[in-house]
């Protein structure tokens, strides 16, 4: 079979470890499912990315749709990244980690009127809209706040990323942001409004894009665009290219932040803008693990079961886009392969974590690792079925931190009780 493996996630004597940190000692210690961070990997994917973009006058603002860990935020933050929140949700918990307003932008398709109001009541260092509806939102809330609010607009390019169609955002049939043919007229319009700050111009155009070529193109279009704009005498202070850097969960061969950077600093050296850029997964997901146990195998004439105790409640990747997640034992046995449907205790047949994988033969009670889990894993996870969610640590060397435990059924009930004069 194969091993997924890197610099902070590998096998040591047939022991996979984060860090320097065995996961057969995590999963002691805190049972399965669980989910295991390595702080070391997102630094260096921080570093790595802010090294790219040196020469240009640039900011990173960590996506925390993609992981919303208060610890993986103020890892960010520390690093000297702003945050990119797309909801109340999101700015709440980075107000937790103790991050400044100053360093947030506030996004999101369908923001609603106490979204933008907390975001202008707070001072956020720009808020996106993504239509002409919204900037005039915002321009009434400013006025009734007594504030100016600095705004950018999402424009949709119309490049296709070829990624997966669901998280494809960059077409004009998306419901995301305005299309390059409105955006002059709207910029001029929006720029006469007396509560707004239009400084700003923004772009993302999908997720988990392997090719370098679309944002080449985009960044093209939308660096046009923003000269057609300042030409009108708008000041464009600062151009959003978005996040949507690609990783690698078994074959791809995503580009680096280097050969990003080779391909587009000089077309953004064309304008006098600060440059931001969004990155989630690309700094997350493979510094992450799902780890879990497996629970029973069982076959038949056709198939190999291995079920285990996570499930699409704690990766939903599998169930909604087919995604592929690495899976692989904790302890490599010698056992041979398999092929077999990796599924969770859900009662749904769209409740699999890997579908005709060749794995090692298992056992139950042996654990297994779920890779590439630091993106879009917890965030999207549920308490369907009734079941808790796991908890988190973050390894750092050869320390580790819960930062938070597993929820009980209590914390499911929240307040919820049988209410009198109903039965
Ligand atoms: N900025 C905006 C405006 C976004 O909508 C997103 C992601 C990002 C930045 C960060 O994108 P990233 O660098 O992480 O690709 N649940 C899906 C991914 C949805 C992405 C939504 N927007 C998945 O599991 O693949």
């Amino acid at each position: 079979m194969h091993y997924f493996e890197n610099e902070h996630l590998k096998y040591q004597n047939n022991q996979l470890y984060c860090e320097s940190v065995s996961f057969e000692k995590l999963a002691h210690e805190f049972g399965t499912p669980l989910y295991v961070y390595s702080k070391n990997f997102m630094t260096d994917r921080y570093k790595e990315f802010a090294n790219a973009f040196s020469k240009i006058n640039h900011k990173i603002f960590f996506a925390a749709k993609s992981n919303f860990n208060l610890n993986v935020i103020k890892l960010f933050s520390d690093l000297g990244g702003g945050i990119d929140v797309n909801s109340a949700g999101e700015f709440f918990r980075t107000i937790k980690a103790g991050v400044k307003p100053k360093d947030m932008l506030l996004t999101g398709v369908g923001k609603s009127a106490e979204e933008i109001e907390l975001g202008i009541k707070h001072d956020v260092l720009l808020i996106k809209a993504e239509s002409l509806g919204e900037v005039y939102q915002i321009n009434e809330l400013a006025q009734k706040l007594g504030k100016k609010a600095p705004v950018a607009i999402r424009v949709t390019p119309d490049v296709d990323p070829k990624t997966h169609p669901y998280i494809t955002t960059g077409l004009t049939e998306s419901k995301f942001g305005i299309p390059a043919s409105q955006a002059v007229d709207m910029f001029i319009e929006c720029n006469g409004l007396s509560h707004i700050n239009l400084c700003g111009i923004d772009m993302h155009i999908g997720s988990q894009i392997t090719s370098i070529d679309p944002y080449v193109e985009s960044v093209i279009r939308m660096v046009e665009l923003t000269k057609l704009i300042q030409a009108k005498g708008i000041n464009i202070e600062h151009f959003d290219i978005g996040g949507g850097f690609g990783v690698k969960y078994l074959k791809e061969t995503p580009f680096t932040p280097g050969d990003l950077a080779e391909a587009l600093v000089p077309i953004f050296m064309q304008l006098d803008c600060e440059i931001y850029f969004e990155p989630g997964r690309s700094l997350t997901a493979n510094g992450g693990v799902l780890l879990s146990k497996v629970v029973y195998t069982k076959s038949n004439e056709k198939k190999n079961f291995i079920v285990i105790d996570a499930a699409m409640t704690e990766l939903l990747r599998p169930s909604i886009y087919k995604a592929y997640h690495h899976i692989q034992p904790v302890v490599r046995n010698t056992k041979d392969d398999i092929i077999a449907d990796i599924v969770g205790p859900v009662c749904e047949s769209g409740d699999y974590l890997g579908k005709d994988r060749t794995i090692e033969n298992m056992e139950s009670d042996e654990l297994v690792a779920l890779m590439s889990a630091g993106a879009y894993a917890m965030v999207m996870s549920s308490n369907y079925n009734a079941r808790c969610r796991p908890p988190e640590i973050i390894v750092d060397g050869d320390k580790y931190f819960l930062t938070r435990s597993r929820e009980s059924f209590e914390h499911l009930l929240y307040d919820e009780k049988i209410v009198d004069g109903l039965h």
